[in-house]
Parts: structure tokens; sequence; C-alpha cells
């Protein structure tokens, strides 16, 4: 039997790969995949889940919802200087051999559910079978918990990328950015009692792809998954030299849902986490108590991925995305 999941995302390229692997993966079957604003605006990030989608045959059953807008307090910071201004390594540069697009301009229906409204449909035909794998911004997750009677009560497990624990963040030294994009949002979900596992950056950068990888798994592909991971990579690779030094991918929401598809691939700690939400440097800092017995602060509010076995977790994503 499949595991049931809704996604949360806010594609980026690397929520569009972990879409994709989703959608792959015949251990999960994806019930509804709903956007937050994070790395790109909720619009756009609407827009690239049907841009995504175009390249497969997603079920006829799946639910699309448009979530928050903006962050629960803070203004939105989005992270296009990474993704792209498409939030998808700029596609429309892209053309075939006869000059038309590579991809083409999404269709999207005239009228949108909200994010909320597809989790309470999803909740209401699956309560307590439901796992919800959040690859963004907590605000839709913080928004459906601020109502008392909310069904997300009835969610079997939520699944988190965000967060770093032992290792600096990718946005501040501190902060990691979907937790720093919103961390209002992501303090409230960290206390709220849901049965919440953290991927953090800790094992998320223990899995990542090298431009010359990526070249070795898509030439002369023909696969559109396959040609969309070389496509969509190009520009954050070509940040990640600049920055960094080093040509590499992070996949950093690929782990959340592998992680969905084979928890082994991660061993986990109870830990307790709190998120600093006003600290003028440390701002989105989740900041973990390892102490144990009398003198730790709080009991454990969640399980965070502490190790991962890198190379089967590559191996699974590969195997899934690339074909020849
Ligand atoms: O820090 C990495 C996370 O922030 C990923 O989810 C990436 O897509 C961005 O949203
Ligand atoms: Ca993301």
């Amino acid at each position: 039997m499949p595991t049931r999941v809704i996604i949360d995302t806010d594609p980026g390229v690397d929520d569009a790969l972990a879409i994709l692997l989703a959608l792959r993966s015949p251990e999960l079957e994806v019930v509804a995949i709903t956007t937050v604003c994070g790395n790109v605006p909720v619009e756009q990030a609407t827009r690239n889940v049907f841009r995504v989608l175009s390249l497969v045959r997603p079920p006829a059953s799946l639910l699309i919802g448009q979530g928050a807008s903006r962050p629960l307090l803070r203004p939105l910071e989005t992270a296009t200087h990474f993704h792209g201004t498409d939030g998808l390594g700029e596609l429309d540069r892209l053309r075939n051999a006869d000059g038309s697009p590579r991809y083409q301009q999404p269709t999207l229906p005239r009228i949108l559910p909200t994010a909320q409204d597809v989790w309470n449909e999803c909740l209401r035909r699956y309560p307590r079978e439901l796992t919800l794998i959040t690859l963004g911004p907590l605000t839709n997750l913080a928004s459906a918990l601020a109502m008392d009677t909310s069904p997300v009560r009835k969610l079997r497990a939520v699944i988190s990328m965000g967060g770093a624990l032992a290792v600096p963040g990718n946005v501040t030294p501190a902060a990691e950015f979907n937790i720093y994009a919103d961390p209002h949002a992501a303090e409230r979900v960290a206390q709220s009692g849901l049965p919440l596992t953290l991927i953090p950056l800790d094992v998320g950068t223990q899995v990542a792809l090298t431009r010359d990888a990526i070249r070795r798994l898509t030439a002369e592909t023909t696969d559109p998954v396959t040609r969309f991971l070389g496509d969509a990579t190009a520009i954050a690779l070509a940040f990640a030299e600049k920055t960094e030094g080093a040509a590499v991918f992070p996949l950093h929401d690929p782990l959340a849902v592998a992680v969905a598809i084979d928890p082994t691939l991660v061993k986990l700690a109870p830990l307790h986490v709190e998120v600093d939400t006003e600290g003028p440097t440390t701002r989105g800092k989740t900041v973990a108590d390892p102490r144990s017995g009398g003198s730790r602060k709080s009991s454990p509010n969640l399980q965070a991925a502490v190790q991962v076995d890198g190379a089967r977790a590559l191996a699974l994503v590969q195997d899934r995305l690339c074909r020849r």
C-alpha cells in the first residue's frame, strides 16, 4: 500500500526535482500539491507546479491548491538569485533545435482552490493516513494550526525540509532558508505537537550532484525529466560555483521525499527545537537542546535526521529521475 502524501512546496528547482521524484516513486501516492511563497512569489510557485507536471502524466485525481502569498509576519524574501527569476532555472532561455521553446508556458485552471481547502478535502478523504511533506516555508501549516479545529491534527506525519542544527545556515550563518523566510511559522509548527520529522541542512548538504555528474547523467537523454534536471540546475550551479567555489547542487527537497519513500535512509534523534524569531543576526536559527535528563529544558518536540546514508539517498534519486 503506497504512502499517501501531500506536498507543500515553493518551486524552486530542488522542489521541482522532489515533486518529480515523488511522482516517479511507486512507494508514494501524491494526492495533492499545494504552493507557498518562498523561493518565488506564490503565483510563480503555482505556475511552476503546472510547468513541472507537464513533463509527466500526473494522476488525474491530483489536487492542486495555492497557499500563502506572504509569511505570517515577515516580508517575503525570495531566493531567485539561486533558482532563477522564474524559480526553475530560467527555462524560457532554452530552445529546441528548430528554435521552438523547449518548455511550454503552463496552462492553469481559471480558478484554483486554496491550499487549506485542498488539505481539508484530503484529510476528509484520508483521516490519519496522510503524510504532509513540506519543502518550503511553513506558512501554510502554521496558518492551518491557527484554527483550533484544524483538520491538520489528523495528519499521520509531517516531514519538513528545514533548519540547520549543527551546521551553518545557508541564508545567514545561523539560518536555513525555509525557516528564515518565515520563522514565526516554523516556531508555531515546532511547538504544535504534530508528529514532525525535520530534514535539516545537516543531512541535505550530504546529498548533492556536481555539474560533472549531472552532465554524465543527462547526456544524450530523450527523457523529459532527465533533460529538465540538466536544464533547470545550470543557473544554480553557476551561482554555487561563484559563491561557494564549487558547482554542486544540493538535493535538500528530494531528500525529504526520499525519506518518505525509505525512512531507513536517515538516522533520527528526538530533540527539543526552538526557532529564534527576532534575533537581528540569529533570526531563523533552529536551536536544538541536545541535553538529556534533568538539565534539559523541555521534552523533545520533533525527530530530526542527524545522519544520512548519502550514497543510498543519491542512488535512489538518480535511479528515479535519470533515464536514457
Ligand atoms: O534551504 C533549502 C530550502 O530552501 C529548499 O527547500 C529550497 O528549495 C529552498 O526553499
Ligand atoms: Ca523548497
